[in-house]
């Protein structure tokens, strides 16, 4: 048996969607001009880069205010009840049709690994990815600053890089974990229309 629980609200799937274009083009051009293919243009890139990254910047002041001011936020209070069942559900019970140990509700949008995960996403792969691309991005204002004396370009960019992977890395398990719903296409079809079909 099946039904339907309304989760995710107007702002919240624009977000997302707007959010998942950005980090996309970012990736795009962000390993373009790490090197690692040709694809708008060494100088294209960087331009197609620092506007997504500062459209990202708007986009994440408006998230945050939303968040702040609906209560949203403590969809992200971690728990670690029912951690090691969603683990155990993820290596063998997913395969093997077992029940699935969260019940999805409006209070309660993300089991406890997704707690886990976003959190993760923004106590430590933003602040690495955005404190190491303002730096970046401000290279000429160092001086001003007083900071060129403690900082080296050669480690700002490698930071960047290794947030970028780990970027990479998230938004690998985040598609396969898209699929893992009631059905194949239920999570995504949620964060479009906001109705999630439910056991
Ligand atoms: C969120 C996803 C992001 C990804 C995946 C990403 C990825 C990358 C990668 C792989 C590079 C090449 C690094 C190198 O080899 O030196 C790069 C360069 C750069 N990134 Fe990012 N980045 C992201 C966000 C940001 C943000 C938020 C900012 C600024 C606040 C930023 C600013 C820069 C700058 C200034 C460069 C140097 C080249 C340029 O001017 O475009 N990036 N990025």
């Amino acid at each position: 048996m099946s039904e339907k629980i309304y989760v995710f609200k107007r702002f919240e799937r624009f977000w997302h969607w707007s959010q998942a274009a950005l980090i996309i083009t970012l990736m795009l051009t962000g390993f373009e001009v790490h090197g690692s293919y040709v694809l708008f243009g060494f100088g294209k890139a960087v331009d197609i880069h620092t506007v997504a990254a500062w459209s990202l910047v708007t986009l994440w002041v408006f998230a945050i205010f939303w968040h702040f001011t609906t209560g949203e936020w403590k969809q992200y209070i971690p728990t670690l009840d029912k951690v090691d069942a969603m683990i155990k559900y993820y290596l063998m019970g997913i395969f093997t049709h077992a029940p699935h140990p969260f019940k999805q509700t409006v209070v309660t949008k993300h089991n406890p690994l997704q707690r886990l995960a976003y959190l993760g996403f923004w106590l430590v792969i933003s602040p690495i990815i955005w404190f190491s691309g303002w730096f970046y991005l401000f290279y000429a204002s160092w001086a001003a600053w007083g900071v060129d004396r403690y900082l080296s370009l050669e480690w700002v960019a490698f930071f960047h890089t290794v947030g970028a992977f780990m970027i990479l890395a998230f938004f690998i398990v985040h598609i396969y974990l898209t699929t893992t719903g009631h059905t194949v296409t239920s999570h995504i079809k949620a964060m479009v229309t906001g109705w999630e079909e439910v056991e």
